[in-house]
């Protein structure tokens, strides 16, 4: 029978659409974020004692009022990022609250990529950005390379992105400048207009270039440069060339510092403060080794590799590393470029603690590459499918019924300690401690289990 599977893909296509309808339409009319969180864990966010917190809480005309659920008084984030405006404003350090970067310190662009497909590279870069923006305060852009779009679904809807992207949106493919302009093969946007590729969210200062089905038209657009191979302009510089004109244009401005002349925090000041640059920018790839992804390792400068622990995982992991190299070293033999200079580094993933294979191929690892590998890792959990399926990360998601929080709870500790392990090797002394409590407890546990 001809023509089935076209059938077949029409009819689902139609279906997936109206089930779709409902979620966007819940994305649509939802607050994003609807959770807060209490005095005490605000204070851990900010990095002082719940004792201080109160403290300038009573003392400040201008601490956020919250909201009072039962005895708790709880926060938003917007509220959460008006206090680090109030205790920079005072501290001897401004940076403590508002890790922000000064004018002359790099943009940090940290890929999280594999060539295997669910290996956690989504969940573990939409946690990571989001924790950064939690503990720190950093304004975070994240960057979705995957037409799956399985990042933009943690950031859409609510305030920022009213919904799920369509067609018109720009995604990362414009902001490489890979379609043709009227006079040139590629288009080489200004940072203004580079900028406004950049979707809000309701995160405060976190913002996003979001995926959809375009997105894979990057592949096409390089494939097609690379055959009309336009002078001055390398196949792999489409995104590093279209970052660094950005940034050119978004140099960090204002002082952490100055945002609450007074003691009262300049709303207008503060909110031009979190859009005007960016601390970090995070890429969430596809799980492919293609020449757009390449253009986004050439983009980076820290590469992290979520990868699971299966024994066919790893001889999978060895062709994505090998294959990059080769592509890496073929550049490197025809231009001078200093590429991935920050740290980069191997992430377990989805871990099972019960069993000893996934564990031994750690410790092989360990062993074999010691600084390559991350000795924090991400555990398997079942908490992680409730929050999966209302597109949710640990630290936004709210059972329904309290006995999820306890899996919650654990994953959220998993993904501190994940993140907090990253933060020391990217920026080494702004880590909190959690990598190492984490491994405290987790290798005091296994010798344990193994006497
Ligand atoms: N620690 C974990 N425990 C249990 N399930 C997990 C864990 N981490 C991720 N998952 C699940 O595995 C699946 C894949 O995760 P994710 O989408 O982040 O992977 P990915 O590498 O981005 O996938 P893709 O290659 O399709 O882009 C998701 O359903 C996610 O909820
Ligand atoms: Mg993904």
């Amino acid at each position: 029978m001809s023509g089935s599977l076209e059938q077949f893909l029409t009819d689902l296509s139609r279906g997936l659409d109206r089930t779709m309808v409902a979620v966007n339409k819940e994305l649509t009319l939802r607050e994003r974020i609807k959770r807060t969180w209490s005095m005490r864990q605000c204070a851990t966010f900010l990095g002082v004692s719940a004792q201080y917190l109160a403290k300038i809480a009573g003392s400040n005309a201008d601490f956020p009022a919250g909201e009072y659920i039962g005895r708790e008084r709880v926060f938003t984030l917007t509220e959460l990022m008006h206090m680090r405006a109030l205790l920079a404003a005072t501290a001897k350090r401004p940076r403590d609250y508002l890790a922000w970067r000064k004018p002359e310190d790099d943009l940090p662009v940290i890929s999280f990529a594999s060539q295997k497909g669910g290996t956690a590279k989504s969940l573990s870069a939409a946690h990571f950005a989001q924790y950064l923006s939690l503990h720190y305060g950093m304004r975070v852009g994240v960057m979705d390379a995957d037409p799956q779009s399985t990042i933009t679904l943690y950031f859409a809807g609510g305030d920022g992105l009213p919904t799920l992207p369509d067609e018109t949106m720009p995604t990362l493919v414009d902001f490489a400048g890979l379609f043709a302009s009227e006079d040139a093969p590629y288009t080489d946007h200004s940072a203004e207009e580079l900028n406004s590729f950049f979707q809000a969210t309701s995160w405060p200062g976190l913002r996003l270039i979001p995926a959809h089905g375009e997105t894979s038209e990057g592949e096409i657009q390089i494939a097609r440069l690379v055959r009309e191979a336009p002078a001055g302009k390398s196949f792999y510089r489409y995104l590093r060339d279209a970052i660094d004109r950005w940034k050119s244009g978004h140099v960090p401005q204002t002082d952490p510092g100055s945002l609450a002349p007074g003691g009262t925090v300049d709303q207008a000041r503060l909110h031009a403060a979190l859009n005007e640059t960016l601390d970090v920018i995070i890429i969430d790839y596809q799980p492919a080794l293609t020449l757009f992804q390449l253009n986004n390792v050439i983009a980076s400068t820290s590469l992290v590799i979520p990868q699971t622990m299966k024994g066919f995982d790893i001889a999978t992991l060895s062709t994505f590393v090998n294959g990059l190299r080769g592509m890496l070293q073929h550049i490197l033999s025809h231009e001078r470029i200093e590429i991935g200079t920050g740290a980069n580094m191997l992430l377990p993933t989805i871990v099972q603690r019960s069993n000893g294979q996934d564990l031994g191929h750690i410790s092989n690892l360990l062993e074999h590459c010691p600084t390559e590998i991350l000795p924090v890792f991400y555990l398997r959990s079942d908490a992680i499918a409730n929050a999966s399926d209302v597109y949710q990360s640990v630290y936004e998601y709210e059972p329904d019924t309290p006995g999820k929080r306890k899996g919650i709870n654990r994953f959220i500790s998993n993904a501190d300690a994940v993140n907090d392990a990253i933060v020391a090797r990217l920026w080494p002394g702004l880590e909190r401690g959690y990598a190492q409590a984490w491994m405290d407890d987790f290798y005091e546990d296994d010798e344990e289990s193994v006497t």
